[in-house]
This record gives C-alpha cells, structure tokens and sequence, in this order.
C-alpha cells in the first residue's frame, strides 16, 4: 500500500498546504486531520495545543504515513520540537518555510507577521526570522477574528472585508513590503488582506514553501511517490463533517473522502 504524507491542522487552514502539495506532488497521497472540534487553537495555552497535536499524532500514526506535517502554525510553535522527538518519522512544520519565503522576497528588510495570538506570543517568527537574518525589522499582529471567520466558512463575505480592515488598522502604517500570512488558515482571506494592505505588499503564505520542503525530505531519503496512479486521499475531521466537506471542495476544487472523528478527551 502506498505510503501517505498525514498532514494535520486545527481546522481547514491546513488545506491551504494540502493544495499546493496535491499541485507540486500530484503523485503523493495525503491523509488529513482537520481538529474543527476544537478549533481555534490560537487562544489555547501552549500545553493544551501540545495535547491535542500530540492526540492527532497518535492517531495518524496508524497509518503508518511517510511523514508527518504540522500545518498549524499554532502547533508548530507548540509542538514541533516535542513530536520530532516523539516519532520516527521526518516532521516539519510551517514557521521555517514561511519565514525562508519571507527573508527571500523581502527587498527592505521589513517584514510584518500576522498570526494567532499562540503564534505571536510564542515569538516563534521572530526567532526564526532572526537566525535567517539578525538585521531584519519585523512587526508582528496577532488577528485572533480570522480563523472563526474561516471555519465558519466566511471567508467570501463581504463582512471578511470589514474583519480584515479592522484587525490590520495598525499593520497598515509601517512600511513593510512583506507580510507573513503566519496562520495556514489565513490564505482564505488572501483578497481582503492583498486588498487593505495594498499592492506593494507582498503577501506570504508558507504553503508553496512547505510543500517544496516536503519534495526536499522525500527526495533525500528516496521515498517519493513514483506510481502513476492517482492517489486517493483520506480526510478527518472532528467537528462538523457538512462544512468541513464544503470548504474542502471550494478550496480543493474537488469531492473528498471524508470520516468524521469524535473524540473521547477534550
Ligand atoms: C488556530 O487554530 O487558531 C490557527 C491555526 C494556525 O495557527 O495556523
């Protein structure tokens, strides 16, 4: 049986990751946990964020994937270096590549982050930014209305843009040229945000970055797809299965297979 690539988020922001590995991958199956029961994880404490990624983990674990992703930047902040230590398997998360995409693009060395409070908090960009390049400049937002406004599936609501233009107030005055989109749910609400920040902003979504690192590690260790079948990917999620399915379709611009999970520990 064909080894996947599990792919886990809090939610659907994970899915933004999920497209760009289906588009630079085509050959790779991928399994997914969408965690929409308890989504969002950017007001939880980092502990908490630990468990629940660490839940998911154990889960996926079963299908004996090739790889794990931790396409939450929240769980990232919280959790990489723990579930690297915990598995055998290669474990990347989100903040790397969206911070290698940013110091590339950027042409004054002013950077802006936007992300969950978790994120924020945690300085997570901030220090990985700063290992790439110790000179950057970087301001940082947390937006904590963006993810509700995903998972309920509001992103293409005129009220998005209302969201977007009263959380990025401040953003808006520095003169950055480059903008982290630190939250894998945040590429969603890629029109409004290019839109209040303006056409000289360039807007980073750690996806396209994440899914090269992804071809990176497989192709170094020799396990990347090579079968010419197409790949049937597999979905979970454990909250609502109806609006889970319909974001995945709208995004992926296909039917998925979904299972919804309950939990037994919240
Ligand atoms: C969240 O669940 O709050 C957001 C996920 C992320 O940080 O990418």
């Amino acid at each position: 049986m064909q080894q996947a690539i599990a792919i886990l988020d809090s939610g659907v922001g994970g899915l933004t990751v999920c497209k760009e590995v289906m588009r630079q991958l085509p050959r790779e199956k991928i399994i997914y946990f969408g965690d929409t029961a308890r989504a969002p994880y950017g007001p939880r404490s980092p502990e908490e964020v630990r468990l629940f990624t660490e839940q998911i983990v154990d889960y996926l674990i079963q299908f004996d994937p090739k790889m794990i992703v931790i396409a939450c930047n929240t769980a990232t902040a919280a959790a990489l270096d723990y579930i690297k230590a915990k598995v055998k398997i290669p474990v990347i998360g989100v903040i790397h590549p969206g911070s290698r995409a940013a110091i590339s693009a950027t042409k004054t060395g002013k950077v802006g982050v936007i992300g969950t409070i978790g994120t924020i908090c945690s300085g997570a960009y901030d220090k990985a930014l700063r290992e790439l390049n110790p000179q950057i400049e970087i301001v940082s937002e947390a937006c904590p209305d963006f993810v509700p406004l995903v998972e309920r599936g509001l992103y293409e609501n005129p009220e998005a843009l209302y969201v977007v233009q009263d959380s990025l107030r401040d953003m808006k005055e520095h003169p950055i040229d480059c903008l982290i989109l630190g939250c894998t749910h945040y590429p969603f609400l890629k029109q409004p945000i290019q839109q209040v920040m303006g056409p000289k902003v360039k807007l980073i979504s750690s996806a396209d970055e994440t899914a090269r690192e992804i071809s990176t590690v497989l192709h170094q260790r020799g396990c990347l797809a090579h079968r010419d079948e197409i790949p049937v990917h597999q979905f979970f999620c454990s909250g609502d299965p109806g609006i889970f399915r319909k974001i995945a379709r709208q995004w992926l611009g296909e039917q998925i297979e979904l299972t919804p999970i309950v939990w037994q520990v919240f």
